[in-house]
């Protein structure tokens, strides 16, 4: 967004594609830009399935005329990752509102009554081109502004009221044809930022909140048409994620709103560049401006305000960093890479911190906690043939294997359905024999692993209904299989997965229980494991506030060692594998998980004084067998360390005591048996971590490994 600064359209569409080209690290499978068009009030759109550089090359082949000059003008441009609709040009951002894009959008996040919202526009004859969820904000605007004129003459009041409609999480930017030269962009749940960039100085460097009637005008008639929809799930508060969002009120209250201006009050030139990311700003400008979850930003004639879309009861609104009644502008240190992992130093670490939220990700939309009902959309037409199925044959490789071996009993014992565990490798070695009446479910993060996908098509010839597990929309495996389930964890980038795996377990929790929800007998247990995956994100985020703990473990304890046993039993069997296979791939040590059933016909000959164990005894049902465990490895001087409850009698002072003695102890919350394994994978994705920074390894793309093996 410029003003009063000349620019031609070839420098716009340079910013544009630079700053998406910026953002590509964070993994994507499309991209777009929207500009203002020759005509007076027209947009001229470029989509492009694939790469930027693809989106760079078809601009520079367009007749559009590059050298047109602008003295004001907006531009939006996106990258997208799939979540509703495969990439395609027509699912591509920007969307529009209609054919002459009287409104267009971009959209991060994922808006979860935007089924709602379609059958609504649709109904009142408006019409749709694309499958995103995004689309029906687009034309909720423009429906808005078709039915509701004393909103027309404020581009904040018209976005408000369509914001006052949507549910999910969201970071907007909204451009229109009927307000030239301005912008509102508004979050909540999703970042964003406004980068500004004057060559005067600036009066007043931060803008007053404006804090408003917390029922706006308008959007009455559509807001009991688009009730209620399934309920947020609680996102715990760590500084990852979004602070709590205010709540709805009465009072009205209201402070200044004030803007950028120069130092003797006159218009000055000036440009924004508001973008979900610093790295796409950074090389115009240092200094930006946070928005927080529920502000409304408005640019418009060089000026800057920003508004708040709800307060609370008191006036005020709640506590958090959404509270503060002043935005500042903040001056970037950072260099483009560290900006790009944000605080983390690498992508492992900041994905191993997004957990809290990306298993809420996989949860939205999809439990409603209020009535306990699980809606996967996709693999609703297909459930009956599920249940009718003779067996379940889950087929994966790597982790997503792992998270198969770590769901499989809450499958049988909910379904009663024999199920069995594949790597897609060895299934296709032993041309395992699959029939018509096998349901087989194909796990994969990339969608594109080259034996899953083998296995996938060995199975569709056979004539078993498949499934797809997938995070990547529009990969092959999600194209290929029948029906299925987007994990939704958000691009993962190190090569060792974390956040998919814990995704991947929630998912497969998930299509357990709506497998079962047609018997009584299982009601009580249901119920049980569904409270525990709404109780999991603040879990999740406890668990990782004991990093620094398990950093100095690393250090102290495992950094010189040249093994490392993972012993446990039951549930945790799939945790031990998963641990060893993250210590493997990333710090290069070698290390086993073993089935503490195990341990005494072999692997018991490997333990002495200095052998390093860690031994899962989170309580479940197996806790006494698991006991007998740490009785063998102690009878044999062995120094284990325990993963355990934090409501363990046996931890005092923060180690495991017993009657032969006292080890070092992690301790996690307890939840549901078949739910812990996603609490106790994470001091060991931790643990895997530090072991390979403080050997000064390469993180997040360690020796000899690909993120994605497309090759048999
Ligand atoms: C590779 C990766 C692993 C991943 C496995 C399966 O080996 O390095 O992290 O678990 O492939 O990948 P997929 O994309 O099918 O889950």
């Amino acid at each position: 967004i410029n003003f009063l600064i000349e620019k031609d359209r070839q420098a716009i569409c340079d910013i544009l594609v630079q700053g998406l080209a910026r953002q590509e690290y964070r993994g994507y499978d499309s991209a777009g830009i929207g500009i203002d068009g020759d005509a007076p009030n027209s947009v001229v759109f470029f989509k492009h399935v694939g790469k930027v550089a693809g989106l760079r090359k078809l601009i520079e082949s367009s007749p559009v005329d590059k050298k047109k000059v602008f003295l004001q003008q907006v531009s939006i441009a996106h990258t997208r990752w799939a979540t509703h609709g495969p990439p395609s040009e027509i699912n591509c951002h920007p969307l529009k509102s209609d054919p002459k894009a009287e409104f267009t959008v971009v959209h991060n996040g994922i808006v979860t009554n935007s089924g709602d919202l379609r059958l609504v526009l649709q109904k009142r004859g408006y019409k749709f081109e694309s499958e995103t969820d995004t689309e029906s904000v687009a034309v909720l605007s423009k429906y808005i502004w078709d039915t509701q004129p004393e909103l027309r003459n404020s581009f904040t009041n018209l976005v408000k009221a369509v914001l006052k409609e949507l549910q999910g999480s969201f970071a907007f930017v909204f451009k229109s044809v009927h307000f030239p030269n301005e912008v509102v962009t508004a979050r909540r749940g999703s970042p964003l930022l406004i980068g500004v960039k004057t060559e005067k100085k600036l009066k007043v460097d931060f803008v007053d909140v404006e804090f408003h009637n917390p029922e706006p005008e308008g959007a009455k008639e559509l807001a009991p048409l688009l009730n209620p929809g399934s309920p947020t799930i609680p996102v715990p508060n760590s500084n990852l994620l979004s602070p709590p969002s205010a709540t709805q009120g009465q009072k009205l209250f209201r402070t200044q709103s004030r803007a950028f201006m120069s130092e003797d009050g006159t218009p000055q030139p000036i440009e924004f560049f508001i973008a979900s990311d610093a790295a796409a700003v950074v090389e115009h400008t240092k200094r930006v401006l946070y928005l927080e979850d529920d502000d409304i930003a408005h640019i418009a004639e060089g000026e800057l305000h920003i508004h708040r879309l709800r307060a609370n009861t008191d006036g005020g609104v709640s506590p958090g960093r959404g509270a503060e009644q002043h935005r500042a502008i903040e001056t970037l240190e950072m260099e483009l890479a560290e900006i790009m992992k944000g605080k983390f130093d690498h992508f492992m670490q900041k994905e191993i911190y997004e957990q809290p939220e990306s298993v809420v990700n996989t949860m939205r939309g999809r439990i409603n906690f209020d009535n306990n009902k699980i809606t996967l959309g996709g693999l609703k037409a297909y459930l009956p043939i599920i249940r009718r199925g003779r067996r379940i044959v889950f087929i994966a490789c790597g982790t997503s294997y792992h998270s198969c071996v770590a769901t499989r009993a809450i499958f049988e014992e909910l379904t009663e359905i024999p199920a069995s565990v594949e790597l897609a490798s060895d299934f296709l070695d032993r041309k395992t024999p699959i029939f018509r009446d096998d349901v087989c479910v194909f796990l994969s993060q990339s969608g594109e692993t080259a034996d899953t996908i083998l296995a996938l098509r060995y199975c569709l010839e056979r004539g078993a209904l498949c499934v797809g597990v997938v995070n990547v929309v529009g990969s092959t495996i999600s194209r290929e299989t029948h029906c299925g389930i987007h994990i939704n964890a958000g691009p993962e980038i190190g090569v060792a997965s974390t956040k998919a795996y814990t995704s991947q377990y929630v998912a497969l929790i998930m299509m357990a229980l709506q497998l079962s929800e047609d018997r009584i007998s299982f009601t009580e247990r249901r119920n049980a494991i569904i409270a525990g995956l709404h109780a999991l994100p603040q879990q999740i985020a406890n668990v990782l506030n004991n990093d620094k703990a398990l950093q100095e473990m690393a250090r102290a304890t495992l950094k010189v060692s040249r093994s490392l046993l993972i012993m446990g039993r039951g549930y945790q069997n799939a945790t031990c594998l998963e641990g060893a296979l993250k210590i493997k791939e990333i710090s290069y040590m070698h290390s086993e998980g073993i089935l503490a059933g195990e341990l005494k016909h072999g692997p018991l000959a490997l333990i002495d004084e200095n052998m390093p164990v860690i031994i899962i005894m989170t309580r479940d049902s197996l806790y006494p067998k698991v006991q007998n465990a740490l009785a063998q490895v102690t009878a044999r001087k062995g120094a284990p360390i325990i993963i355990c409850c934090e409501d363990d009698p046996a931890v005092q002072n923060g180690m495991y005591k017993n009657e032969r003695g006292e080890y070092k102890a992690i301790v996690v919350p307890g939840t549901v048996d078949c739910l812990q394994g996603i609490l106790n994978i994470i001091p060991l994705q931790l643990l895997s971590y530090h072991l390979a920074v403080l050997n000064g390894f390469d993180v997040d793309f360690p020796r000899n490994l690909a993120k994605s093996v497309t090759t048999e």
